[in-house]
This record gives structure tokens, sequence and C-alpha cells, in this order.
């Protein structure tokens, strides 16, 4: 379904588990089918709140300088703000040109950067909080996986600028579950214990706490763990 092209669009709230919501817009790399041209990858899309803002500009270069990264794990980035293309451009041609952010500076934007001044999207995707600012996205980060699926739905105010690392380890925490069939416990990065799926009978309960699962340790039946090391996760789940 693609979005009506109007701001009468409901606010709406796509949850984890639902398909994500698909529209076509314009961006600063030309239109996109969401999340149809996406198929097959992992999907950062995240909005801001506005073009030519200091907390915005940060985010925006440590996300360009950190695009390879999510990339070696077949994740793109896109984001959204209720700007004009025009603004978009001339915001971009300006980090580029003249700002400089914990090191970086000359970086170029190169993931696609949606212009969404009618709303549409932002309330489709339920980015626009009322309480918070009629008239700007707050920052969203929805984690769309190759099939198109919600997985990961994150806010934050508007004052308050997004932590990296933490979204790149989302991205590798659900690519270890997917791939080794794991969850992965608080503060988990690649390396630590994960979690094994809970027993699903008395005789593996018994197994576990028994000692007789290679490499299964427990702290009580429903609690087992196993070792998957840092070099086993990244091979199992880097692309690039
Ligand atoms: C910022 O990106 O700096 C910002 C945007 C909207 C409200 C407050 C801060």
């Amino acid at each position: 379904m693609t979005a009506p092209e109007n701001s009468d669009t409901p606010i709406s709230l796509p949850r984890i588990g639902d398909p994500a919501p698909s529209f076509t817009a314009v961006t600063t790399e030309g239109t996109v089918n969401f999340p149809a041209d996406y198929a097959g990858k992992w999907v950062i899309l995240f909005s801001h709140p506005a073009d030519f803002t200091p907390v915005c500009t940060s985010e925006f270069i440590t996300f360009a300088s950190m695009q390879a990264e999510f990339a070696a794990y077949n994740t793109e980035l896109i984001g959204l703000s209720v700007d004009g293309l025009y603004s978009h451009i001339a915001w971009l041609r300006t980090i580029k040109d003249k700002i400089s952010f914990n090191g970086h500076s000359g970086v170029e934007v190169k993931f696609p950067l949606i212009e969404d001044i009618t709303m549409s999207v932002a309330r489709q995707y339920g980015m626009i909080m009322p309480g918070e600012d009629n008239t700007k996205a707050v920052r969203a980060v929805f984690v769309i996986d190759p099939a198109g699926m919600i997985r990961t739905i994150i806010y934050y105010p508007l004052t308050l600028g997004r932590n990296f690392d933490e979204l790149l380890r989302v991205i590798k925490a659900l690519q270890t579950a997917e791939t080794f069939g794991v969850a992965t416990p608080a503060d988990w990065r690649p390396g630590d214990r994960v979690i094994v799926p809970t027993a699903g009978s008395c005789g593996v309960a018994a197994d576990r706490m028994d000692g007789r699962v290679d490499g299964v340790e427990c702290e009580d039946w429903f609690f087992c763990t196993k070792e998957i090391s840092a070099d086993d996760v990244e091979a199992g789940i880097r692309k690039g």
C-alpha cells in the first residue's frame, strides 16, 4: 500500500513484528519504494526533527561515518525529516563543507534522506509525537529485516542524540539471534555468552542441569548459556 500523499494520514504506530508500512518517497538519492527497494537487506529507517539543527547534524555525521560498518552487516541507512528536498540538499552540503564533529570533517552523507513535507511517512510510522512536537519528527529508529518486517523500534526525544554503538549492537544482536538460534542477554556484545532457548521438555531440562549437554551452563533450568566466540559471531553475520 502506498501512503496517501497528504497530511491527513492518521498517526499510527507500527509494532515490532508488523510488516514495515510501504511508501514511495523522494529522497536525496532519488525516488525510493520502501521497503521493496531494500528486499534482502536489513534497514535502519530513522527520523530526525529538522535539518540545520545541531544534534541532528552530529547524528548525521556519526551515521555517515559508520555507513560502511553497517553495510558490512548487510544494513542500509535511510533518514527522514519533514523538511523538503532542497533543504536536505543544502544541509548535507553544509555538513560536508563546514562542520566537524568528534574528529570527523568533510563527511559526505551518501545514504538517502527522505523529504516528507506532508508528514505522510512520519505519520504512518508514528514519528510525530504531538506531546513532544506537532511539527517535527522525534528521533525514531526502525530496524527492518530482509523480509520487510519491523524487528526493533527505539524512540528518543528531540534533545537526545542517539547512541550509535547501541544501534550497531542491535543489528549484531538481531543477526546473531537469527543466525545461531539464540537470545542475547543484557548488555550483550559479540563474544559474551548467549542464552540458549529454554528447555522444552523435562528431559532436556534434566540433561542441561546435570551437565550432559556440552558447552551449556545453567543458572537454573530456564536460564542456560553457551559460548559463541566473537570470531564465530563475526564469521556468522558479517557480510563484508
Ligand atoms: C537539534 O537537532 O539540535 C534539535 C532539534 C530539535 C529540537 C532540539 C534540538
